[in-house]
């Protein structure tokens, strides 16, 4: 039968219907007053989530565009970074600062381990000169969630702007940019923010706004001069023409977010993550990441041996249509990740849990079926008790 496919990806992640509808409303130009509001108040929105009250502006890219922006608009070429790299998000980060001519010192744990405040410590000692750091809120390919807080008390005296991407984590994750001392946070629409890919996003300090009007940015459309302009307007809005139609579904998802509550979201996200791994140690499978780092967004769980994991993904995918996501980089025929974030809640944890009962019995892991399904329950069973 042809259906949808029902996303248990880490972004794009499922969506409502309603909000994918608010993007066919008819367009409103966005050098007028018509959309103005939508504009102000998706900024005035996002900022709860950011947790800040400095500067947000929006760009039309998904993430990686607004990791390069806040790259090219923070440093003059050949300054001295530090990328903290848990993973492959963080190794993009090493990526874009060399393409832009940085001085890139990357500090690399091996994957499923999160950032410590000694060792990013030791490199400042070995590397004195290093003008800004870059760390992964929520690393996607390894499920680890970085201690942001901590890190921020370390860097917040010193002379160095602290940049997070917050891709997968903002909007799905307690934030909180001022208090945790970032001066630079990104994100994009398509993962916790519950909207379609488009519309990215990045918080400045005041320090960072400092900065970036020192630096003569190597780019055009991305540099953020433009965009601070524009949105200081009597009629603020993008410098070029904006992702509109993502921007109703982001306006309309912000507002449903609202609505339900983001505390009472992030706990909802939570409550799925553990009941999925109770289910997981019922069927014997193991997590990837180190138990002190797990995050909420997603689980990353190891194959079980002889088993590539594309065998699961596509099994399931294939005759269910579900899609859960596999492994990345070197850990491609490793592992397989389900995301607990979107448009999700028990009933498709239910049916990605029994399915993948049915895939690994397929597959010949599993002799007796219902052992995971049955912990699922019991688990969601505890919690709506
Ligand atoms: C943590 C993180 N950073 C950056 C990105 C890149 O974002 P995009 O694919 O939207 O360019 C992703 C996407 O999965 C991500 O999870």
């Amino acid at each position: 039968m042809d259906q949808d496919i029902l996303l248990m990806t880490p972004g794009p992640v499922q969506l409502d219907p309603e909000i994918l509808m608010a993007g066919a409303q008819p367009l409103k130009h966005h050098r007028t007053n018509d959309f103005a509001p939508l504009y102000t108040e998706c900024v005035n929105m996002l900022k709860k989530f950011f947790k800040t009250n400095q500067r947000l502006l929006l760009t039309t890219s998904s993430g990686t565009g607004v990791m390069e922006t806040a790259i090219v608009n923070h440093f003059h070429q050949g300054e001295t970074i530090l990328s903290v790299e848990t993973g492959a998000f963080g190794e993009r980060f090493s990526e874009i600062a060399k393409a832009f001519r940085l001085n890139v010192v990357q500090l690399k744990y091996p994957w499923g381990y999160r950032a410590k405040v000694e060792d990013i410590d030791a490199e400042f000692k070995k590397h004195p000169d290093i003008k800004g750091v870059t760390v992964t809120f929520n690393e996607t390919s390894t499920g680890v969630k970085n201690d942001l807080a901590a890190i921020g008390e370390y860097l917040k005296n010193k002379n160095v702007l602290f940049i997070t991407d917050g891709v997968s984590g903002i909007g799905a994750l307690p934030f909180e940019m001022d208090a945790w001392h970032i001066d630079v946070a990104i994100s994009a629409s398509q993962k916790g923010f519950l909207a379609p890919p488009g519309v990215g996003m990045i918080a400045l300090s005041e320090k960072a706004v400092d900065k970036l009007n020192k630096v003569d940015c190597p780019a055009y459309y991305f540099n953020l001069k433009h965009y601070i302009k524009n949105q200081d307007l009597p009629i603020p809005s993008y410098p070029w023409t904006p992702a509109i139609s993502v921007m109703f579904s982001l306006h309309a998802a912000l507002k449903r977010i609202e609505k339900i509550g983001i505390e009472k979201l992030f706990s909802h996200y939570g409550n799925l993550a553990a009941a999925l791994k109770e289910s997981l140690k019922a069927l014997n499978l193991s997590i990837f990441t180190q138990p002190d780092a797990l995050s909420e967004v997603l689980t990353v769980i190891n194959t079980p041996a002889g088993i590539h994991p594309k065998s699961i993904v596509n099994e399931i995918h294939d005759n269910y249509n579900v899609l859960l996501a596999g492994g990345q980089g070197h850990l491609a025929d490793k592992v397989f990740r389900i995301a607990t974030i979107g448009m999700i809640g028990e009933r498709e944890m239910i049916a990605t849990i029994g399915l993948l009962e049915l895939a690994l019995t397929k597959l010949g892991y599993l002799k007796e079926i219902g052992a995971g399904t049955t912990a699922l329950l019991k688990a969601i069973s505890k919690q709506t008790s």
